[in-house]
């Protein structure tokens, strides 16, 4: 699969097959993730993978806010990958303070991307994914045991898809973009 047809067709996937995606499978696809850029290469992002009913189940229950629509999207899904990043080092040099105004929002940036990097990594190998944001960070960190200096960034849920979702709508390139000259 070439890099447009990759970006251009990965969906958001929220019907999945009754079929388990294998470990070795989403250990490859995490392996492709690790090549997402980061702030100063610090490599702040983590990925916890919970492929049992009886652990989906509770993040459906206690992990996403009682929020309908995402329960529905856990009790379809064969798996869930907990994205999480190591707080307090993206947005510094040397351990020092912070150098851009920022702050520690670039952690969550570097978050963004890993995600992002993790859903095409995905879709290139065959496995659907959909990001859930609509969550309780805290709920989630119990329930999977995260450690003090981590946060969760977000929920992906991944399995094999249903049926390819029809393309989202996109704004139009002008309305979103310009060059200056000044
Ligand atoms: C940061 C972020 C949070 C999202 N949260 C949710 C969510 O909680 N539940 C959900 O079903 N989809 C969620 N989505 C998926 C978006 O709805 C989806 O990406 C958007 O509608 C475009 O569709 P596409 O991914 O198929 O191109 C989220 C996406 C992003 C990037």
């Amino acid at each position: 699969m070439d890099a447009i047809t990759m970006i251009k067709e990965r969906r958001s996937v929220r019907k999945f097959k009754n079929e388990k995606v294998d470990r070795e499978t989403m250990k490859e696809i995490v392996s492709i993730s690790r090549w997402a850029p980061s702030w100063g290469n610090f490599q702040v992002a983590r990925y916890t993978l919970v492929d049992d009913k009886k652990t989906i189940k509770k993040l459906a229950n206690d992990g996403v806010n009682g929020f309908v629509y995402n329960i529905n999207t856990l009790k379809e899904a064969q798996g869930v990958a907990i994205l999480s990043f190591v707080k307090g080092k993206s947005g510094k040099l040397d351990g020092g303070d912070y150098i851009t105004s920022k702050a520690n929002v670039w952690e969550v940036f570097d978050a963004g991307i890993a995600c992002q990097t993790f859903c095409l990594a995905a879709h290139a190998k065959g496995v659907g994914t959909c990001i859930m944001g609509a969550i309780s960070d805290e709920s989630i960190s119990e329930i999977v045991g995260l450690p003090e200096e981590k946060t969760v960034s977000a929920l992906v849920v991944y399995g094999y898809e249903e049926e390819h979702p029809a393309p989202t709508p996109r704004k139009d390139v002008d309305d979103i973009m310009r060059f200056v000259e000044v």
